[in-house]
């Protein structure tokens, strides 16, 4: 049986280059390119989570996909090509959750006012109608109405993340992109935004783009997962492959990091953290600190499907990964 898949977005082979000035006026412009070849299928109603060390490229490649900065190849969102130009066109669709909800909210106007102002923007309902969406979207994120009229400082901040994430539901988006929503929370605050993304999610119909460094935190969240590393793609798949069949050794190296996570094996075959050999341009982009690494490596490999015929894909970039 084959059913056409809707992709919310369809990421195709994008790199993205930044221009490096250096620090001295006499310094040399440097480029230096943070995504290598990204394909990636985000798919109606699917929670994707996108995993990997800080400096891998993930808000990188979320910028690209909100269309705030350029990049090569193509990026389509809801069927349509993504430039620059065409931003405001995707602002009702597409909203961004970020990491600092303190920043997100300014500190000069109420809650209230905040919620409103995408309503505001396009010009849906009346004030009275407007302010009733936004009592009720509080609730639905577990604030009560009296929220409204208060200000951002009166909040802590899982109240204001959940404030965020109330203001980036306003306009019913098909996508939200959740730039390492929890990492500047408790554990315990954390973990009960996590559940509340999950609660909306029963309720209403949306993609998310979940962007985390944490493996457990995409495992529990998402229906699928890729990781990346420095800006490519190594291991991709449905979040059981990835977590319970994990092939890549950076991926496993990610999973030996959370204690108590994943199949035991992982954590007898952890890799390093530290580099084990000298960088060799075109080579594998883990090759130098994989313990498994060999001469074949020094070429970079293709992502392969490993699944077995018929069941979803489990594509692995390892000279090791059979298909
Ligand atoms: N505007 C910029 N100009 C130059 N280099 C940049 C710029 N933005 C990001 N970079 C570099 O690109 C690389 C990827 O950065 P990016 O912010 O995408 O990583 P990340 O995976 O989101 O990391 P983190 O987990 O810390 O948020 C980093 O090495 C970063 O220094
Ligand atoms: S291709 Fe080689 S260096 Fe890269 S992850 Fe696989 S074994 Fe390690
Ligand atoms: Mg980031």
């Amino acid at each position: 049986m084959s059913t056409a898949v809707e992709n919310v977005v369809e990421v195709s082979h994008v790199n993205n280059t930044y221009i490096d000035n250096g620090l001295g006026i006499f310094s040399k412009q440097t480029r230096r390119q943070v995504l290598h070849d990204v394909c990636l299928n985000i798919r109606k109603d699917e929670f994707f989570g996108l995993v990997g060390e800080s400096g891998c490229g993930k808000s990188t490649l979320a910028n690209a996909i909100l269309g705030l900065i350029p990049y090569e190849g193509s990026i389509k969102v809801m069927g349509q090509e993504r430039t620059a130009m065409n931003r405001l066109t995707f602002s009702s669709n597409v909203q961004a959750v970020f990491q600092d909800p303190a920043s997100a909210l300014n500190p000069r106007r109420t809650i209230g006012f905040t919620m409103r102002e995408p309503l505001r923007a396009h010009k849906i309902g009346t004030r009275a109608e407007q302010e009733a969406a936004v009592g009720s979207m509080l609730k639905k994120v577990g604030l009560n109405e009296t929220y409204a009229s208060r200000y951002p400082g009166e909040l802590s901040g899982g109240q204001k993340q959940r404030v965020c994430i109330g203001a980036s539901l306003m306009l019913e988006p098909e996508l939200i992109i959740a730039d390492e929503a929890i990492s500047a929370l408790d554990v315990s605050v954390g973990a009960k935004i996590l559940n509340l993304f999950q609660e909306i999610d029963t309720e209403k119909d949306f993609s998310m783009l979940f962007i985390s460094h944490n493996l457990d935190v995409v495992y529990y969240l998402c229906d699928r997962i890729a990781v990346m590393y420095r800006g490519h793609i190594v291991e991709m798949g449905t979040a059981e492959d990835i977590c319970q069949k994990t092939t890549h050794p950076y991926t496993k190296m990610l999973m030996a990091a959370v204690p108590g996570f994943g199949p035991p094996t992982t954590k007898t075959i952890a890799e390093t953290a530290e580099p084990l050999r000298e960088e060799v341009p075109g080579a594998c982009p883990f090759y130098a600190r994989c313990r498994k690494a060999t001469d074949a490596c020094r070429t970079c490999p293709e992502l392969v499907n490993t699944a077995p015929a018929g069941e979803e894909e489990h594509l692995v970039r390892c000279t090791l990964a059979k298909s």
